[in-house]
């Protein structure tokens, strides 16, 4: 692992600690080390404890944990239902009247729901999906905003047992159709659009698009959100407001096994194919729950709790719909651009709902900082007492400034660490019980165990190495969709007996790991993963294009950036936007590379290879090292005259 040697080298050792205050402490719901205690003991018994304390089971568990590498199951023999722990438990705890959602439009529009409300229009929309043929066990592909169907269409897919693939609405209808016919859904919800500062982005004509390519979609459920004119197509499409006006209100919560699959959730691994990441119901409560709750130090009764992700993502399903309603919080969810109308209106959203956790990516804080401190200094914060970072290594400066500008110096910062396949968070600070350093995601959680090794696979006590997990948690994935030889490659070839995560860590003297990124061909575009085999297969998709490579370079404010080496076929000329238009178009917007460098050939060894360090050493302005190893020396010179004279595109 040279290179990530390199960047532990690089790295300034960050020597500024923080303690939890006193009056955190106070209310704080762990301020010891007795759940690492506990853990340590017998981390099954742990998670067995967590999992009936925090978790209502309809029949208990016969066995907590069943291990045959790699597969997991937990609280096997046990049932639950995931929407009846979600909502009903609540309301049956007299909780009925107390908001679930506060929902914030672009426009200003607003809507508070209330659990006994959700739970309403979630068995509504429970009974519509069993109309449209939906039975236990089926696939059905959710395609929405950030509004709250988006989190009633997933509820009440738990509730009858169907798992959901929630596609991110950023992407393009290539991906989703790719994601429907892997996933064979048979029903598909969508809207007609959504807004995206101060416009309407349309769903419906890309969800059209989609299903054109698939074959297995019966009924297009379309929620009017956009109010933009969009075409319904007889027999197929039905608009959400007109079925749940004749929807039947009772659907009770029939008990799932515990190793029911919940979702599906597509992610890029190394190689063009998007890999369907496998949950289930019991474990994976479990885990969202637990962490959600500890993590954040929630007080259902007091906090509002607010996460900025989109439900497109796993950070979307963990953290804004399971864990955060499992225990039944109350929570902001927003819908548009972090910069409309003006670039304060997150803080003016905190201000107006009195947030008092915050949960965001560190590609935003690293905007928030551009956008100035004059933004956050409009508004009153001061209802805020924790703030969290999610998706990417946050660096101190980013760090400092959250915990100063936004925290006004005496919020804990919990850095996050965790992934689509985990389920849940795994390395963070427990924020009454760890003493934090400002770009460390600190330990494992209680239950977790994490260890670096090396190249060898030998336990690392100290600086750089691998990141791999090494037990099972409840959380994990069960495996990827129809391709179980996959999930045994992808994750557990590299070192025996552990998961290797894909990321690259160190630990400090204190025995602090630091997240370093990557260490594979996944990139991490403002916390978004994208393969660059994925990227590149979109570009050679085009006509004139004969052969690419793309490489993450880093980037000051999205953490690395999309790089693309490009070689047209013999007499073909293209425009750099149309290429990158393509890819959007192939995979979605957030897959655009930043910059395309056309070259008449790429830099390969004798035998081939393309050297994509090579390249991203290029791409990131560095000096070469030695390039005897190349066929022919002189494309990289050509290419580096390119790198430092190219302009960038936004
Ligand atoms: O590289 C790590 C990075 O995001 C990857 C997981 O991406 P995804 O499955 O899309 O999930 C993102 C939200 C959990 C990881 O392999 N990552 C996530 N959180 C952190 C992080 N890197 C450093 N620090 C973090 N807190």
């Amino acid at each position: 692992m040279t290179e990530n040697h390199e960047t532990i080298d690089a790295l300034q050792w960050e020597k500024r600690t923080f303690v939890p205050s006193e009056a955190f402490k106070k209310n704080s719901l762990v301020v010891g080390t007795h759940l690492y205690d506990e853990a340590n003991v017998d981390y099954e018994s742990f998670w067995a404890r967590q999992a009936s304390e925090l978790v209502a089971w309809q029949k208990p568990w016969d066995t907590v944990c069943e291990w045959e590498l790699p597969f997991s199951k937990w609280f096997v023999g046990g049932q639950l239902n995931v929407s009846y722990n979600c909502l009903d438990r609540h309301v049956l705890a007299g909780k009925g009247d107390k908001v679930a959602i506060h929902f914030e439009g672009e426009p200003g529009d607003t809507r508070a729901v209330t659990y006994a409300q959700l739970l309403d229009e979630v068995q509504k929309f429970a009974n519509v999906l069993k109309g449209l043929g939906v039975q236990k066990g089926d696939r059905v592909n959710i395609y929405l905003p950030m509004i709250v169907e988006a989190a009633v269409a997933m509820l009440a897919c738990a509730r009858i047992g169907a798992a959901h693939s929630v596609v991110f609405g950023g992407f393009s209808s290539q991906a989703l159709a790719d994601r429907i016919n892997d996933a064979e859904a048979k029903v598909l919800i969508t809207a007609d659009g959504g807004y995206r500062r101060g416009e309407v982005f349309p769903l419906k004509p890309q969800a059209d698009e989609a299903v054109e390519n698939t074959s297995t979609i019966t009924s297009v459920v379309v929620v009017q959100r956009g109010n933009n004119p969009v075409e319904m197509k007889a027999g197929r499409d039905h608009w959400y407001h007109e079925l749940m006006a004749t929807a039947d209100a009772d659907c009770p919560a029939e008990p799932m096994d515990s190793e029911q699959l919940l979702f599906l959730l597509y992610t890029s691994g190394t190689t063009g194919k998007p890999k369907g990441i496998m949950h289930t119901t019991g474990g994976y409560l479990t885990h969202v729950t637990y962490t959600h709750k500890y993590v954040f130090d929630l007080n259902p009764e007091k906090d509002i709790y607010w996460c900025t992700a989109d439900v497109g993502w796993i950070t979307g399903h963990s953290y804004i719909v399971y864990g955060p309603l499992s225990n039944g919080a109350t929570q902001v969810m927003y819908e548009g651009a972090p910069n409309f109308p003006g670039n304060d209106r997150m803080w003016q959203i905190i201000e107006k709902y009195k947030v008092t956790i915050f949960y965001t990516a560190p590609t935003a804080i690293r905007t928030f900082m551009k956008w100035g401190v004059e933004e956050p200094a409009k508004h009153d914060l001061s209802s805020l007492r924790l703030l969290g970072s999610v998706g990417e290594p946050i660096n101190p400066e980013a760090w400092m400034w959250y915990h100063e500008n936004i925290g006004g110096g005496n919020c804990p910062i919990v850095d996050t660490w965790w992934q689509t396949e985990t389920g849940g968070i795994m390395i963070s600070p427990l924020p009454g019980a760890t003493t934090t350093k400002p770009g460390s995601a600190t330990f494992p959680l209680p239950g977790i165990g994490a260890e670096l090794l090396d190249d060898e696979g030998k336990h690392v006590e100290h600086g750089g190495g691998y990141l791999t997990l090494t037990h099972p948690w409840p959380g994990m994935l069960r495996g990827i969709w129809k391709d179980p030889e996959r999930f045994k490659e992808a994750y557990w070839s590299r070192f025996e007996g552990s998961y290797f995560a894909g990321d690259g860590a160190k630990l400090d003297d204190d025995g602090y790991l630091w997240l370093l990124g990557r260490v594979d061909d996944v990139m991490n575009v403002s916390g978004h993963r994208i393969s660059t085999t994925e990227v590149e297969s979109a570009l050679v998709s085009h006509p004139s294009v004969a052969e690419a490579a793309v490489v993450g370079a880093n980037d000051a404010t999205t953490g690395q950036a999309i790089i693309a080496y490009v070689t047209l076929v013999g007499g073909m000329e293209v425009d750099e936007q149309v290429l990158r238009n393509h890819v959007a178009g192939e995979i979605g917007a957030i897959a655009k590379p930043k910059t395309i460098y056309f070259t008449p050939e790429l830099p390969k060894t004798r035998s081939g290879k393309i050297m994509r360090r090579l390249l991203r050493d290029v791409a990131e302005g560095r000096n070469l090292g030695d390039t005897t190893t190349l066929a022919d020396a002189s494309v990289v010179n050509e290419l580096q005259k390119r790198a430092s004279e190219a302009p960038s595109e936004d």
